[in-house]
């Protein structure tokens, strides 16, 4: 079977970006910043976007790109050099994104929801209210009690879904590039339309105080640097198979370096503008109601789902600017959703030789139903324990052991090598130094944390049985699951992986201008 490609330099960076730009960026990040730091967590989120992200992202643009493979047979190559079996850790990434792929969906269904309400505001004077107890109706749920389906969630998702399916349905080309290239300009826009506005608001730049002023004092808390890592790994989409399978469908005359650098500055400067957009508006908020920032602002969730929606009802043209920030969310959140799926689609049709419109309605049907558990009551504690475990242990562990095999088991300079032989611009030393130490160094000192604090006192307030079977049990399931497909699974043959092919040896290939 010919692998797909893209069409066009363009058309793929759209398309990293979209997947990198995500639910990640616009609430996450925010409220990241302003809770290790403030102006303070820019330092060691620059550091981790300088040692970490540009060096995955172009360590796995370089491993798809010459490889052309998904993560399960990149890794089994990989292992075939080594004499090991190591295709367990692309079926493990692969595994990372299909969970968050089906509590992501239930984000961008809710997101869908609010945006039918934004038109009227139909969240009344109280949105915390309106959306814990009306929307989810949380009630006394548990993440194994999940309560009442709820059909006007299961609706927007299966809209959610509908969207994804189309696009990776019809392939790289005509659907997931098409698909970007026409949500990444209309975000970009509408973030710049929502920002100028906001900023015009009274108060509006006080809150970006609150964004921007340091607070050093914070940069010797290990939790801030933890925090400012697994933020560039989620909104990178690095570790999870994602950009390898996206650079998996590159030709071979591509440039590495630039595309990743575009990649990763184009994602971090757009997570600085939302977060600019965010604390505009809770600044104006604050205003408003006459009440200092940090008794407006709420956490996570809360804040795209409860504070957003409260500073909507103070805004001059709530109509507008309310369906335009719920746009935002929806097309942010869907151009990621579409790579996550890929991730998955891509390394069946790999394995399994698949053609794609089969593999995209298996996948999209069994990711479907598992998603309707989030569809319910409790749906969002589901999704809170799931979403803690996969990000505080299965990612950090799955970057850990890529990098560990990438740059200590394998020739790291291999990586460097092969990005500097396609690219218009070379990266130095710095590179292997960021892969080989600093980076694992960092990575392993926030994973014996993370292990250390989860073991010794659980997540949140969750039962512990809850716990063993959601977080450890899930994690421990889909390492099993791993392991055993790739105990049944041939031996790559491929050894000379890196063996130096003559880029213009591929006939037919056209270079990405
Ligand atoms: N990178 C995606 C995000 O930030 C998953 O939401």
């Amino acid at each position: 079977m010919k692998r797909e490609q893209w069409n066009s330099r363009v058309g793929f960076i759209l398309a990293a970006v979209g997947s990198a730009i995500g639910l990640g960026n616009i609430w996450r990040f925010p409220y990241m910043a302003y809770e290790n730091g403030g102006g303070a967590f820019f330092v060691p989120y620059l550091f981790a976007m300088v040692t970490a992200g540009i060096p995955f992202m172009i360590m796995e643009f370089s491993l798809g790109h010459k490889l052309k493979k998904t993560a399960p047979r990149i890794f089994n190559q990989l292992g075939a050099n080594l004499g090991l079996r190591l295709e367990w850790l692309g079926w493990f990434q692969v595994f990372i994104a299909a969970i968050i792929a089906v509590y992501y969906v239930a984000i961008i269904g809710w997101t869908l929801s609010f945006l039918g309400f934004s038109f009227s505001q139909s969240w009344g004077d109280d949105p915390n209210a309106f959306f814990f107890e009306q929307y989810l109706q949380l009630g006394n749920n548990s993440p194994t009690n999940l309560g009442q389906f709820q059909w006007g969630i299961a609706a927007a998702m299966s809209l959610a879904w509908a969207i994804t399916t189309m696009a990776v349905f019809t392939g790289v080309k005509g659907g997931i590039e098409r698909a970007s290239k026409i949500m990444m300009p209309m975000l970009f826009i509408m973030v710049l339309v929502l920002i100028t506005r906001v900023l015009l608001l009274p108060g509006a730049l006080s809150g970006l105080n609150y964004l921007f002023e340091p607070d050093f004092s914070r940069l010797l808390d290990i939790q801030v640097w933890s925090a400012a890592y697994g933020q560039i790994f989620f909104t990178l989409s690095v570790g999870f198979a994602i950009m390898l399978a996206y650079s998996s469908y590159l030709p071979t005359k591509a440039d590495i370096n630039n595309n990743a650098f575009m990649t990763v500055l184009i994602n971090c400067g757009f997570s600085i503008l939302a977060g600019i957009l965010i604390f505009g508006v809770l600044g104006y908020m604050a205003e408003q109601q006459m009440k200092p920032l940090t008794e407006v602002v709420s956490s996570g969730i809360g804040l795209a789902f409860v504070t957003i929606p409260t500073a909507i009802n103070l805004m001059p043209l709530p109509q507008l600017l309310g369906p335009l920030f719920f746009v935002a969310l929806v097309i942010a959140g869907l151009s990621s959703h579409i790579s996550i799926i890929e991730a998955v689609i891509s390394a069946i049709i790999d394995k399994f030789h698949l053609p794609r419109k089969t593999a995209a309605i298996i996948v999209c049907a069994v990711g479907y139903l598992v998603s309707m558990a989030f569809a319910t009551s409790g749906g969002l504690l589901l999704l809170d324990l799931v979403d803690y475990f996969i990000n505080n242990i299965a990612l950090l562990l799955s970057c850990l052991v890529e990098l560990l095999i990438i740059t200590w088991m394998l020739k790291v300079n291999l990586v460097r090598r092969h990005a500097n032989h396609c690219s218009e611009f070379h990266v130095g030393r710095w590179l292997e130094i960021c892969l080989q130490i600093v980076s694992p160094a960092i990575l392993a000192t926030i994973l014996a944390k993370n292990l250390y604090n989860t073991l010794l006192h659980g997540y949140g307030d969750y039962p512990i049985a809850d716990q063993l079977l959601l977080g450890w049990g899930l994690v421990a399931a889909m390492l099993l699951f791993a392991l055993l497909i790739d105990f049944a699974s041939k031996r790559s043959p491929h050894r000379e992986l890196w063996q130096s092919q003559p880029i213009s040896s591929t006939k037919g290939e056209k270079k990405h201008e």
